[in-house]
């Protein structure tokens, strides 16, 4: 979704914000735009589309100043247009600002702010911050040139430059006026303000939207991703909820709020690895592409290190075996992809290790008044790690008394940071906005979950233990070889890629695969599919088959086997043009189906992990033949960071 970059220094900010902003570009957006301090002006430029469109426009400005800020825009409220695009600027076009999140009460202050005789240019939300700090600075500097006066006259005036306050720690007018600015907010927010008035100086503010910020060789950078950080700087301040930061060209500080006074704070840091990911699909067409092929090596690096000594162990949980026995519910929070791995972890805790297990759509969770208590432990599940709805289940979960856990791709992000434990699923960045590699790592953490459950209850022995490992771990030659041969797809692609609508469908394990299968369908060809429980068809979906409409059955080796081959004759006797992800060996299947994608034979907790790799093929290629853009699918954003 949206994204940000700031920059102010010694070399022109307009480059580093246009390579910045491209560093985020996968997660998916609109529109763009900059604003840069050129001479005593603030100069604003925004292009519908991408990157690339802005980068040609802004080369006919020449523009050289070395403060500014940027955005990728995502439309939430407004269609994505130049107006819309932000920076938006205050009525005298002295301020600018960049926002991700969402203001709710953006409608009452709208009114209010008018009715004080302020001209809005856009219809988003975000418009009402600029014109709230424009008011809250004209206050400010009119108290503080009173103030002025007096000590000019006492003979005691201060040089008024941005590098003289940062020294002296206090906050300068501009931090005061946004911080004033927020009070007024409902929502979630993360801002970035600069101002003709206080040249060289950005501006940041938070609230549930992420935002970092790191000193770098040719100045300071904030930005809402560390992805636009990589290789800038080697360590971020992460900018706390209802903190403040204040960025000059040779340093920043940051502040927290106690009654209403801005008091200079020591910020939270971490460490960056100084590696990008994003930069390099390699020999790959797409980085979706490139992604699905590094699935072998995420679970060859989720496991590593997990079973030495003959047991396994999570330390990052934070949580001993007395604590997880004590364990009687588990809650498994998600959205999209994260909610389909969930999906198959449920059959696994509550197979293995009986503790009964729900999984619950993070946006429902958090609005139920679901039964949550001490012993309860609520995983979230969350590859970006600053999903909002995923984020505002694990604060409810929380204050409930809830242990929460979380499970992400993303370092020192917000699920990682507000959790008692964290796994990390060892994914690497994700740069295509279909998730695949990421619902590898997370489906092989959740099983390591599920198992020392299981060992804590002392449901599952070490030799046991140790032969589930086993067979977990081989499933990553098994997606190799899975990747070697890849025809058999391609030809279920062409078969299918005409169709209007198609239907996935699978029981127990083959349930949640059949549904992450169709959701990579729609996600990446625009080709409607729907998935069901495949005993589910004969009471409604049925009815959609006519001859010729693709019916997508993942039927690998498992109990109920012989059901989903009934249930594929069904389909079939209605004409259906039938795809089968089978397992090797299985002669029977192709008698019923027209194509049959063969993987391995793997136990049936397991099979997840390799029965989805042909479906995230078959969705890329159908895309392909569709003529569809395979790493930002339209509508999609990667990181889905508002309500
Ligand atoms: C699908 C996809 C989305 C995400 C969902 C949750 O390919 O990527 O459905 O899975 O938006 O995102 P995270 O896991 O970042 O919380």
């Amino acid at each position: 979704m949206c994204g940000i970059v700031g920059f102010t220094g010694t070399r022109p900010a307009s480059p580093i914000l246009i390579e910045g902003l491209k560093r985020l570009e996968y997660r998916g957006y609109d529109s763009a735009g900059v604003a840069v301090e050129e001479g005593s002006r603030i100069q604003v430029v925004c292009r519908t589309g991408k990157i690339s469109t802005l980068e040609q426009s802004l080369a006919q400005f020449s523009l050289t100043g070395p403060c500014g800020i940027g955005h990728t825009r995502w439309a939430t409220h407004g269609t994505p247009s130049e107006v819309n695009a932000h920076p938006h600027l205050s009525c005298d076009g002295k301020i600018a600002i960049v926002h991700n999140g969402i203001i709710e009460n953006h409608e009452e202050l709208r009114r209010i702010l008018e009715g004080r005789g302020h001209t809005f240019t856009s219809q988003t939300d975000s418009e009402v911050i600029v014109h709230l700090i424009e008011d809250a600075y004209s206050m400010l500097a009119f108290d503080s040139s009173e103030e002025d006066d007096l000590a000019d006259a006492e003979g005691a005036r201060r040089p008024h430059t941005p590098t003289s306050e940062l020294a002296a720690g206090k906050p300068s007018l501009l931090a005061q006026a946004v911080s004033m600015a927020c009070g007024f907010l409902i929502g979630s927010w993360a801002i970035c303000v600069m101002t003709e008035y206080e040249p060289g100086k950005i501006v940041c503010a938070r609230k549930e939207s992420p935002l970092v910020i790191g000193r770098g060789a040719a100045g300071v950078h904030v930005a809402s991703d560390v992805a636009a950080l990589a290789d800038l700087v080697g360590e971020v301040a992460v900018l706390a909820d209802g903190q403040i930061a204040e960025l000059a060209p040779h340093g920043f500080v940051v502040f927290g709020s106690h009654d209403d006074e801005l008091i200079r704070v020591r910020p939270e840091t971490m460490k960056l690895s100084g590696r990008s990911d994003t930069a390099d699909r390699g020999q790959y067409a797409d980085f979706m592409l490139k992604e699905i092929y590094e699935q072998p090596r995420v679970i060859r690096d989720t496991l590593e290190g997990r079973f030495d000594g003959g047991e396994l162990t999570i330390e990052e949980l934070g949580l001993t075996h007395e604590e997880l026995n004590l364990i009687d519910r588990v809650y498994l929070i998600a959205c999209g992809t994260s909610y389909h791995a969930s999906l198959v972890a449920k059959n696994l805790i509550e197979g293995w290790a009986r503790i009964p297990c729900e999984v619950e759509v993070a946006s429902e969770f958090r609005y139920r008044n679901p039964i949550v208590t001490p012993s309860t432990l609520v995983v979230a599940v969350s590859q970006s790690g600053e999903t909002a709805d995923t984020l505002a289940a694990i604060r409810d979960a929380r204050i409930k008394g809830a242990k929460v856990f979380g499970i992400t791709n993303v370092l020192g992000s917000p699920v990682a940071r507000e959790s008692d434990g964290v796994i990390y699923t060892k994914a690497n960045k994700e740069v295509a906005v279909a998730s695949t590699k990421s619902f590898t790592g997370q489906l092989v953490s959740l099983t390591l979950l599920a198992m020392l459950l299981a060992q804590s209850k002392g449901r599952l022995k070490q030799g046991q233990m140790r032969l589930l490992f086993r067979e977990l771990a081989s499933t990553a030659a098994q997606a190799e070889q899975i990747l070697k041969d890849t025809e058999r797809v391609h030809q279920a692609a062409l078969a299918s890629k005409d169709a209007k609508s198609a239907m996935f469908i699978g029981r127990g394990m083959g349930a949640a695969v059949a549904e992450e299968g169709a959701l990579k369908l729609k996600e990446v060809s625009y080709l409607h599919a729907e998935a069901y429980p495949a005993g589910e068809m004969k009471h409604g979906p049925i009815a959609l088959i006519e001859p010729g409409f693709p019916v997508i059955a993942v039927a690998t080796e498992s109990p109920t086997y012989e059901k989903v081959l009934s249930n594929i004759q069904e389909a079939k006797a209605r004409g259906a043009m039938v795809v089968a992800v089978a397992t090797e060996g299985d002669e029977r299947i192709s008698e019923h189906a027209d194509e049959v994608i063969y993987i391995p034979k793997i136990r049936d907790a397991f099979s997840p992990i390799t029965a989805i790799i042909p479906l995230q093929l078959l969705a890329r290629d159908i895309a392909l033949l569709r003529g569809c853009n395979i790493d930002q699918p339209r509508n999609l954003a990667k990181s889905v960071t508002v309500e």
